[in-house]
């Protein structure tokens, strides 16, 4: 089996000052890949900006022989996403991998987040994410390759409390995949990472000033015990293989936490079938909802047409 290598690609990593983004840098950058290394710098919640961040990353990818360069747009607006890719094409002329990962948190109570929490986290984390993709995935269009990589998060597909905003934003992005990945021409695809690791800014506020303290206490208890699991290279090391050439699996989503890596998919229970042609009643579905729910048998479809694939297998069992 081939070696991954990048040598002649051109990656774009936002938010490539944070724990995440400069360990993906990293080994991207090892493996011979030019880099764009975005961001805004700024606090946690995502205010005000600093040149630092960017220009640390750039350094140590220089001081290790790679190409890079810095860019402090911010993935927030149209304007911003479109600035981050004409970085690369004027620097590099292409752009071959985008790992959309830049963020901030503003958590809090479902019931306490105001319209700015809100705004703010969707701008970055969903909004960011067509910013910065739709102009490269332009110009992979074009080129007729491209890797693309969401960042998302556990926070909102499994949920975590505290983070209706981010969970949701980040949630959004499996939408984004799909419809992309069903898209997109051969030779460009589209996969959603969910890292956990230690080391990044966000969540950065004391432990005893926040809401959500035993929540994360909790957490902290349990991850006690895969703390080397946690490091950012671990992630690294999954983004990578997904931004390279050798992963040809598009619409695929994978997680990492402690060191383990899984698959993750939608499931669709294989469910009870009512084949009317009158609607049941809500009876009717009290007295099936335990087949309803039932896991042990499930699809995974992949479009909304797979979907009805399987209301066709329904009825195939029932002879019809
Ligand atoms: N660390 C984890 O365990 C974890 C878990 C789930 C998801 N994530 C996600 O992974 C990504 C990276 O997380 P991290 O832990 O490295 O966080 P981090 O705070 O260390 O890095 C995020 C970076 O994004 C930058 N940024 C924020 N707003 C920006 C904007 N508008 N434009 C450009 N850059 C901006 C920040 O300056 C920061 O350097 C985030 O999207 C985060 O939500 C992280």
């Amino acid at each position: 089996m081939s070696k991954i290598d990048f040598s002649g690609q051109v990656a774009v990593v936002t938010g490539a000052g944070g724990a995440l983004g400069s360990a993906f840098c990293r080994e991207l950058a090892r493996r011979g890949a030019a880099i764009v290394a975005n961001d805004l710098g700024g606090e946690p919640t995502g205010e005000g900006t600093s040149h630092g961040y960017a220009d640390a990353v750039v350094d140590i990818l220089r001081e290790g022989g790679a190409r890079a360069i810095a860019n402090y747009d911010t993935v927030a607006t149209a304007a911003g996403g479109q600035a981050i890719i004409d970085a690369a094409l004027s620097a590099y002329g292409r752009v071959d991998i985008v790992i959309s990962n830049a963020g901030n948190q503003r958590n809090g109570a479902f019931g306490t987040l105001t319209e700015e929490d809100i705004e703010s986290v969707y701008a970055v984390h969903a909004k960011g994410a067509f910013n910065v993709c739709q102009p490269a995935y332009r110009e992979m269009v074009r080129q007729g390759y491209g890797r693309i990589l969401l960042v998302s998060s556990q926070s909102g597909v499994f949920g975590n409390p505290f983070r209706a905003n981010y969970g949701s934003a980040k949630t959004a992005l499996i939408g984004l995949m799909n419809v992309i990945a069903q898209e997109a021409p051969d030779g460009v695809v589209v996969n959603t990472l969910f890292p956990n690791a230690q080391g990044g800014r966000l969540g950065g506020t004391p432990l005893s000033e926040r809401p959500d303290v035993a929540f994360l206490t909790a957490a902290g208890e349990r991850s006690r015990h895969f703390i080397d699991g946690m490091k950012p290279e671990f992630v690294a090391a999954l983004a990578c293989y997904m931004a390279s050439r050798q992963c040809d699996r598009s619409q695929h989503m994978y997680s990492v936490l402690g060191g383990k890596y899984s698959r993750l998919f939608v499931g669709l229970t294989e469910g009870w079938y009512s084949p009317g042609p009158d609607a049941p009643s809500c009876d009717d579905i009290m007295a099936n909802i335990d087949r309803i729910d039932d896991r042990s048998h499930y699809d995974v479809p992949l479009s909304g047409l797979d979907e009805m694939d399987t209301v066709l297998k329904a009825r195939r069992a029932l002879g019809l």
